[in-house]
């Protein structure tokens, strides 16, 4: 439905995106999630038409809509939008700002669709509300349905969270997820929060530095990821530094399996503190090592164990363990460090650009 190809794109002397290529199916929910600054926005605008790409193209079902040479106008795109500073017409009813966008319409069309809608939303009581009298999450979801009530063959959405209370949040996420997907709509989300894309996409494309690093379902991410900064963008990694020695990897928290590195090649190991566990139950005696408890915070049902691998009571050197449930050992204990392989990756160390 949707295909960028090797776009770049430069504001003055700064290359804001390089070489950003990925496709979206139809009917799919696609995130672009990155650091701030890293070009999500500009790749959203570029998709609408607002800019002009420097090089590549951009394809809309089977037409070209740009490439250097010409940009077809926003308007004739076929689009919705849904932005972070959204604003609805204060002196139009609810009904009135959804029906908005279907002035070109049959006026019984247009008022059944503003209906089905309204539906949809689950707001047909505040039909007859001026926005000053909903809720935040309510304006929201009225912002939501105008955009989608023309019917867009591609919904874009920047951002359109982030300005709410994290407790409205959740269930927004879900509404606007149900709905995009009643309406068979199309949507790439932008998005800086690793969890929202994790629950909402099909698809994420994780980029950074106006590149994309690696797009695929959030499963993918989370249990594929190409290099250190990917395994660490979802959630706090132990990050350990490690020289090849045959058939295993030496860190500072014991020995790990190569994964075909080669021979005094150093590298980047990167453990998800769930991989840590702790105890007298061991995956293989060679992997496991003898650490000290530093620190446990016990928040959500889950333990938080800091471990110090180095020989001194004082030490630097940590790593974190998630451990399910109370933890029953005192600071200072000496405890037996297992490592679920899976869950860890190696990469080759390479300086970062
Ligand atoms: N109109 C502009 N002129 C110059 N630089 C810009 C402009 N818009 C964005 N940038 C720069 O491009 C980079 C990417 O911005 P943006 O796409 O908004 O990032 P994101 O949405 O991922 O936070 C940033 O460094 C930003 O400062
Ligand atoms: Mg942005």
């Amino acid at each position: 439905m949707l295909k960028l190809q090797n776009l770049s794109l430069r504001y003055e002397k700064d290359q804001v995106l390089r070489d950003v290529s990925f496709e979206v199916a139809e009917g799919e929910l696609v995130c672009l999630l990155g650091p701030s600054g890293c070009g999500k926005t500009t790749t959203l605008r570029l998709i609408a038409g607002f800019e002009k790409p420097e090089t590549g193209q951009i394809i809309i079902g089977d037409q070209v809509v740009s490439n250097a040479r010409h940009t077809l106008a926003p308007q004739k795109r076929g689009l919705g939008f849904l932005f972070q500073d959204y604003a609805l017409f204060p002196h139009l009813t609810v009904a009135e700002n959804i029906g908005y966008g279907l002035s070109g319409r049959a006026k019984k069309e247009a008022v059944k669709q503003t209906w089905e809608m309204l539906r949809q939303i689950e707001l047909l009581d505040h039909a007859d509300k001026y926005p000053h009298e909903l809720s935040g999450g309510e304006q929201q979801r009225v912002a939501l349905a105008r955009a989608c009530a023309p019917g867009p063959s591609l919904m874009l959405l920047d951002e359109p969270f982030s300005g709410l209370d994290t407790s409205l949040r959740a269930n927004l996420r879900r509404e606007t997820r149900k709905i995009l997907k009643d309406q068979g709509v199309t949507a790439i989300m932008v998005t800086h929060d690793p969890e929202e894309a994790m629950l909402m996409a099909d698809r994420i494309v994780l980029m950074r530095n106006g590149r994309v690093i690696q797009s695929g379902t959030p499963e993918e991410l989370y249990n594929n990821p190409v290099d250190p900064f990917a395994a660490e963008f979802f959630c706090e990694v132990n990050h350990l530094k490690g020289i090849v020695k045959g058939d295993w990897i030496e860190t500072d928290a014991g020995f790990i399996a190569n994964n075909g590195q080669p021979e005094g090649m150093s590298v980047d190991v990167l453990i998800r503190p769930e991989a840590v566990t702790l105890g007298s139950e061991t995956f293989d005696k060679a992997l496991s090592k003898k650490v000290r408890v530093c620190a446990v915070n016990y928040a959500r049902g889950t333990s938080h164990v800091r471990l110090g691998l180095g020989e001194e009571q004082e030490t630097t050197d940590h790593i974190l363990a998630r451990h399910q449930g109370s933890f029953n050992s005192e600071i200072g204990d000496r405890v037996q460090l297992n490592i679920d392989q899976s869950q860890t990756f190696i990469f080759p160390q390479k300086s970062e650009p």
